[in-house]
Formats: structure tokens, sequence, C-alpha cells
């Protein structure tokens, strides 16, 4: 399988995001990556599910939301009616039950991912497995983009890969976000990552379709 290129759109002009997800999808992305942050599970604060809506209704690739917030319960259901297809939540918000909260994502017709900050231990992962159709691999603490990409990250998606290989899942996909460039891109690939979250590295070239197709290892 080709590798799954997703843009992330964080550091978009915000007045703009709809049209800048459409450019991307032009440009060639495979994925939209949402970075959906409430401001207490980190500093920043994003958008929402409305903001979410208008993307959705501008693209035609999937839409993947990932909420660094801490109470994804109860807004897991307006990114799902906002046409979202892939909802990943952190093990590390306030959520007590994230068994539950995978299990709705699923029930709400969406494909439920786990995202793993850098310094989380991967064995959650294999508790969950049979929940899950992604693992999102953090390369840097969520929060801001732009920022240096931990080189251990590696060693996680094998570890991870070995995990859900061991529980009968080779069809979850692994994803890594975080300072993903094209000099980390093949690496991180041959790592078991099958799909590469990028943002500055393509928003911020004045060649986004060449960034886009320079990841596409
Ligand atoms: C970080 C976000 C990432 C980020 C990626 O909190 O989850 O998706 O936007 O941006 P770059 O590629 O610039 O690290
Ligand atoms: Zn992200």
């Amino acid at each position: 399988m080709r590798t799954i290129i997703a843009p992330s759109i964080l550091g978009c002009n915000y007045g703009r995001l709809a049209s800048a997800a459409a450019g991307l999808e032009r440009d060639g992305a495979d994925w939209i990556h949402l970075d959906v942050m409430d401001g207490v599970f980190v500093p920043v604060l994003t958008f929402g599910a409305g903001v979410a809506r208008s993307i959705c209704s501008e693209v035609s690739i999937p839409v993947d939301a990932h909420l660094m917030v801490e109470q994804p319960a109860v807004l897991i259901e307006d990114f799902a009616k906002a046409g979202c297809r892939y909802i990943t939540i952190h093990p590390e918000s306030s959520e007590k039950h994230i068994h539950r909260v995978l299990g709705r994502i699923r029930e709400l017709g969406c494909s439920p991912g786990l995202a793993l900050n850098p310094a989380t231990p991967p064995e959650i992962v294999r508790w969950v497995a049979d929940l899950l159709d992604l693992v999102l691999i953090m390369a840097v603490n969520p929060g801001y983009g732009g920022q240096k990409h931990i080189s251990a990250t590696r060693e996680k998606i094998c570890t991870v890969r070995r995990i859900l290989d061991e529980a009968g899942r080779e069809d979850v996909l692994i994803s890594v976000d975080g300072g993903v460039d094209s000099s980390n891109a093949k690496k991180l690939v041959d790592a078991g990552a099958s799909v590469l979250v990028s943002g500055s590295y393509i928003t911020s070239s004045s060649d986004r379709a060449g960034a886009i197709d320079s990841l596409k290892v």
C-alpha cells in the first residue's frame, strides 16, 4: 500500500481553512488532518466541529480529526456528524473509559484512532487493539506545529506495529505526527508507518504539491 499523506492545516489562514483543505486535495493530499485543540489539554485553542463541517463539505478525501482535548466523549458525536472519517483521541485526556469512547466512535460510523504522546508507553495499544483502525504516534509533544521531530519515535512505531500484528490487527494503520518532512519520511515508513501527517513542511512551502509528492515514499 502506498503511504497516505495527511497534511495538517494547523498553520493555514484560519479565515480560509476550508479552501486551504480543498487546495491541498488538489495538490495531491490523501487525507486532511484536523488538529482540534481545546486550550486545556494543550495550551492552544483551534476550532470545533462547525469548522470541521465546513472543511468536510469542501473536500472528497477522508478527514482525520485529531482531538487534543480533555473531554473527547462530549465532542465525538459532533465531529462524526460533521463528516470526519477518522476520530482520534488521547488516553492522556481526562476520559477514564477509553474503551467506551472508542466503541462510541465506531457506533457513530467513524474509524476510531488512539494517539500516543511521546512519553506514553506503547503497551496500552495491546489492550484496545480490537477497537482501533488507527494508532497516531506523536513525534512531538502536541500543541504546536513546527516543532523538532523526536527521532526515538521510530522505535515506538516498530513496537506498536509488533503489538498490533501479535493481536492479529495487521490492518490497523500507524500514523506519525510531528516534524515529518522529506528527510525522515522514508525512515518512518520503513519503521512501519503508513500515514504521514505533516503540517509546516507542506503548508509553509511555496510548492505544496511538490512537498506532498516528496513524502510519497
Ligand atoms: C501537533 C499537531 C500536529 C502538527 C504537525 O500538536 O498534532 O498535527 O500540526 O505540524 P508539524 O508537521 O509542523 O509538526
Ligand atoms: Zn495532529
